[in-house]
């Protein structure tokens, strides 16, 4: 039996009735055979405050043990003026520190999100990917799920009822657990060179 495949997942929106939490919800629910995803919730993370790295904050170190645990990482971002909030960078970069125990460093990662707009988080899409490079992360390029005009796909209670986003969301699934597994098939051999 093939080793099975650890993703976590958090999503840049606190709100109870968030669209991007919701979607993180539809994709626990997508995640094919041989994987699993678990999520972390990003409420408790303290704001960065670098006279805290010594010691870090109790959250921050167990949102670093989740991360670390894990093979891959599924990110659900909304956009706020045109890039990601900052719930979602405060994260990112606390588990960055210190410097040299970057617990992102060399991890696959898809991203997805929900916006009330019509381009469906793109442009904190892109801009996430940028930051996800400086981590020295690997993001999935294929599918993009960019969920416009929110407030259509889900019901009342948060569930995703549009069929092409769920379809949508269960390939990027799919071509994510596919990049870990190829990544960690080259790992060896690039430590060899
Ligand atoms: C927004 N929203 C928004 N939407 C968008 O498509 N592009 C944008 O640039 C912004 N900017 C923005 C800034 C701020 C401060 C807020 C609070 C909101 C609207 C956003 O898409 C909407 O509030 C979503 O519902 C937020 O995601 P959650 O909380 O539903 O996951």
């Amino acid at each position: 039996m093939e080793d099975l495949i650890k993703i976590l997942g958090f999503a840049g929106s606190l709100r109870k009735a968030s669209y991007n939490r919701a979607a993180l919800r539809a994709a626990v629910k997508l995640v094919p055979q041989g994987a699993q995803l678990e999520t972390f919730g990003l409420d408790n993370i303290p704001l960065y405050n670098g006279d805290h790295e010594p010691e870090l904050p109790q959250e921050v170190r167990a949102f670093k043990a989740a991360i670390k645990a894990a093979d891959a990482i599924l990110i659900v971002t909304p956009e706020y003026n045109n890039s990601v909030p900052g719930v979602l960078k405060n994260a990112l970069d606390w588990a960055s520190r210190p410097y040299e125990d970057n617990a992102w460093d060399g991890k696959t990662v898809g991203v997805m999100g929900a916006s009330i707009g019509l381009l469906g988080t793109a442009r904190a899409q892109y801009h996430l990917r940028q930051i996800l490079v400086s981590l020295n992360m690997f993001p999935v390029n294929r599918p993009e799920v960019m969920i416009a005009r929110a407030g259509e796909k889900f019901d009342s209670d948060g569930n995703l009822k549009d069929q092409v986003t769920t379809q949508k969301i269960r390939e990027l699934l799919e071509a994510l657990i596919e990049w870990t597994k190829t990544l960690q098939k080259t790992k060896p051999v690039l430590a060899e060179l």
